[in-house]
C-alpha cells in the first residue's frame, strides 16, 4: 500500500489528572503524534467508552496522590489486563518525587516499583515525569500535607511556590519514541 492510502496508526490515551497536569501532559505526547498522522483518542478515564481491541497502541497515564495512582486506573488496568498486555502498551506516572531526576525512571521511582509488582499488565514501555506543586492552589489539608511530605524530602515549604518541574523535553522524547515504534 502507498504512502497516501496507509490507515493511520489508532492511540488511544487514557489519563487520570486531578489539577490538570497528567492531561497537559498527555495532550502534548498527542500533538507530537498527531503530527506524525496518527489518529488519537484522548479520554480521561472517568469518561472512557471505548474498545482497546479496535486500537494499535494504548497509553495510559495516572498521577499520584498520597503514594497512589488514581484507583479508576488501577481498576481499569486489571479489568483489561490480558488485551493491555497483547496490545503495544506503555505507562506513565506522574508525581513530585519525580522532581528528583534519579527517581525519575520505572526503576528507581518508588511509586512506579510498587505499582507494577501489583499490577498484571507488563507495559513494555515506563516513563516517569516530574509534576508540578502549587501550594495556593491546594487546600488546607492537602497544603500541610505535601508541606510536611516537601520538609522530610527537601524540598520548598513556602506556601506561595507554584513550581512545574515537569522536563518537557522528556516529554517530547517519549512521545517521539512511542510515535516510531
Ligand atoms: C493532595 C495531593 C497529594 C499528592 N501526593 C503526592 C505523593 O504522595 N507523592 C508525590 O510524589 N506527589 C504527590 N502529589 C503531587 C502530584 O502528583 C503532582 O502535583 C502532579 O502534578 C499532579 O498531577 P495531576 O494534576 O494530573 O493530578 C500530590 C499532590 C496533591 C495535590
Amino acid at each position: 500500500m502507498d504512502e497516501k492510502h496507509k490507515k493511520a496508526t489508532q492511540i488511544l490515551i487514557i489519563f487520570a489528572s486531578v489539577d490538570g497536569m497528567t492531561q497537559r501532559i498527555c495532550e502534548s505526547i498527542a500533538r507530537v503524534l498527531q503530527q506524525d498522522q496518527s489518529s488519537v483518542t484522548l479520554v480521561s478515564v472517568d469518561e472512557y467508552d471505548a474498545e482497546i481491541a479496535d486500537f494499535d497502541k494504548v497509553l495510559i497515564a495516572s498521577s499520584i496522590r498520597y503514594g497512589k495512582h488514581h484507583s479508576k486506573i488501577t481498576t481499569f488496568i486489571q479489568d483489561n489486563a490480558t488485551l493491555l498486555n497483547a496490545k503495544k502498551s506503555a505507562f506513565i506516572s506522574v508525581n513530585l518525587v519525580a522532581r528528583k531526576i534519579e527517581k525519575r525512571t520505572a526503576d528507581t521511582n518508588p511509586y512506579v516499583i510498587k505499582f507494577l509488582k501489583n499490577i498484571s499488565w507488563k507495559p513494555a514501555r515506563v516513563a516517569v515525569f516530574a509534576g508540578k506543586l502549587d501550594y495556593p492552589h491546594y487546600g488546607f489539608w492537602d497544603r500541610i500535607m505535601i508541606q510536611l511530605i516537601m520538609r522530610l524530602t527537601k524540598g520548598p515549604t513556602d506556601p506561595k511556590t507554584v513550581i512545574e518541574y515537569t522536563d518537557w523535553d522528556q516529554v517530547d522524547a517519549f512521545a517521539r519514541s512511542f510515535s516510531e515504534w
